[in-house]
């Protein structure tokens, strides 16, 4: 069974790149293989401290994109074409503020929601499956027709009922797992394109 190591390949290299946390690397694939976002795109980023996934998103849009990133903790943002809102996305005037700093729809919205984790694995997939809820909700209405959303989950009970939320707001959903994930953990990520906020 593989050995949890702290400081792996994936730490040291996000030391080496300035970079604040390892989860940019799973982000940094996840955008390559499945080509979520191009120059000029409008991201909102959910969970995104203490800033990992924000350096990538940057970098993506470049200049002339707009990320707008929400964590309860403060962090910095990395570029100038970055917002950074502290705030709980439980919060109704929380999320309002994301939208209107977007400037418009967003194209791709990326969630790293992760909840205190208590190592109780009911619990902390129960609480997990609700941050996606959330996730889900905010898209309606910030997120372009057409428009991809990528959240991290953990497998657990709850996994089949928040797939199935997601398929009927999005014409695909794929699951993936992302090579700078910890060994043995059950971590995933949805990545649901096509989005048509699940009306009829
Ligand atoms: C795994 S971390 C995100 C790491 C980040 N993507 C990065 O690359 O550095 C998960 C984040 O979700 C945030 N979070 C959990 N519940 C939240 C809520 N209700 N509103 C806003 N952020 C929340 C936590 O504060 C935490 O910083």
């Amino acid at each position: 069974m593989a050995r949890y190591e702290p400081r792996d390949k994936f730490y040291r290299k996000a030391r080496e790149q300035g970079l604040p946390s390892r989860a940019a690397f799973k982000l940094e694939e996840l955008i390559a293989r499945f080509k979520l976002a191009h120059p000029g795109a409008r991201v909102a980023d959910l969970g995104c401290a203490p800033g990992g996934w924000l350096a990538i998103l940057a970098r993506t849009v470049g200049p002339n994109g707009r990320v707008v990133g929400i964590d309860l903790a403060q962090c910095v943002a990395p570029a100038p074409n970055v917002v950074m809102i502290a705030g709980d996305l439980h919060d109704p005037a929380v999320r309002t503020e994301v939208a209107a700093r977007l400037g418009g729809t967003a194209d791709l919205i990326t969630s790293d929601l992760s909840p205190k984790l208590t190592g109780i694995a009911a619990r902390d997939q129960a609480q997990s499956a609700e941050l996606l809820t959330i996730a889900l909700e905010f898209a309606d209405g910030v997120l372009k027709p057409g428009g991809t959303l990528v959240a991290k989950l953990f497998m657990g009970a709850e996994f089949g009922e928040i797939k199935a939320a997601f398929a009927q707001a999005f014409a695909k959903v794929e699951v993936a797992r992302t090579k700078a994930s910890r060994p043995g953990s059950s971590e995933l990520y949805l990545v649901a394109r096509g989005f048509h906020a699940g009306r009829d």
